[in-house]
């Protein structure tokens, strides 16, 4: 038998025992990843995470995929997901999930995780573009996508980790920054201590704790940038995000605009940080 065959008992659903195991066993976190289900290879973790969701499963459960064949991103982009790379979907049951506000903001705050989480292990500032990219030396090295249902919210992350090939070119790994061997869950215990922080200090007090954080987070903060919505274009300075998440903008006109969806980019390439 070849290294790779799959052994004749192996269970057929697709899942990893061994590194189920060893992932549950590195969990230090209250109730995220409480199931937590590692799958070799799905199309994508959000599909699974939210037939988990449809069959009741609660608040915290978690779907890693170690590759995903569909990984998908926000607006119907694929999202590269060959081995290496962070892969996972969680089932959320935020009572008053019911509109985009709440599902934006549940975005920030995995924004904020996934910020911490990056710097924890690179030793570096990560900045969050508006309103879902982390990025490092100003490439892309985590995305969110949240999909609310009826019943539930499914928070999607993937974080490049490990990848040594098959990443976009404008993709940061986190290996490439940290002093030490990374594994992946480690940086998925990371991220769900960090989150789990920021989603109670949500459900308790609002989005104001998160807004207050968000300024020292926020890519494109008093730079030139471009606002794209569908296929219009809107350029000025970015002024960060406003007390319910929205993207602000001050325009060339002089006027504020508030946007609830988008692209940010920026209009001229930062020298120094690389924001
Ligand atoms: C984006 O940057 O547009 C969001 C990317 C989200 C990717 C993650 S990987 C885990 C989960 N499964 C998916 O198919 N997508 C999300």
């Amino acid at each position: 038998m070849s290294k790779k065959s799959v052994p004749a008992d192996a269970p057929k659903d697709g899942r990893d025992r061994v590194c189920e195991k060893r992932w549950q066993g590195a969990l230090t976190t209250d109730w995220f990843g409480r199931p937590l289900f590692v799958y070799t290879e799905l199309s994508s973790t959000m599909d699974k995470a939210l037939e988990l969701a449809q069959d009741r499963a609660h608040e915290g459960a978690l779907v890693v995929a170690l590759q995903q064949t569909k990984g998908r991103g926000r607006l119907g982009r694929e999202w590269v997901s060959g081995e290496g790379g962070l892969f996972f979907s969680c089932i959320l049951r935020p009572p008053l999930h019911k509109n985009a506000q709440d599902t934006a903001q549940i975005a920030l705050a995995a924004g904020l995780a996934a910020g911490e989480c990056v710097r924890d292990f690179s030793g570096k500032h990560p900045w969050i573009r508006w309103p879902n990219d982390v990025l490092l030396d100003g490439r892309k090295i985590a995305g969110i996508l949240v999909e609310a249902q009826q019943q539930s919210v499914i928070l999607g992350v993937g974080i490049n980790v490990l990848q040594t090939g098959n990443v976009p070119d404008d993709a940061a790994v986190l290996s490439r920054f940290a002093e030490e061997p990374l594994a992946l869950e480690s940086v998925l215990n990371a991220f769900g201590n960090r989150f789990e922080t920021w989603y109670r200090l949500w459900l308790a007090e609002g989005f104001e704790p998160l807004h207050r954080a968000l300024r020292f987070w926020m890519h494109g903060v008093g730079e030139p940038v471009r606002v794209t919505v569908g296929k219009t274009v809107y350029e000025g300075q970015g002024l960060g995000v406003d007390e319910s998440g929205r993207f602000l903008m001050r325009m060339d006109s002089g006027a504020q605009r508030a946007f609830e969806q988008g692209e940010v980019t920026l209009l001229r390439p930062l020298s120094g940080d690389k924001r």
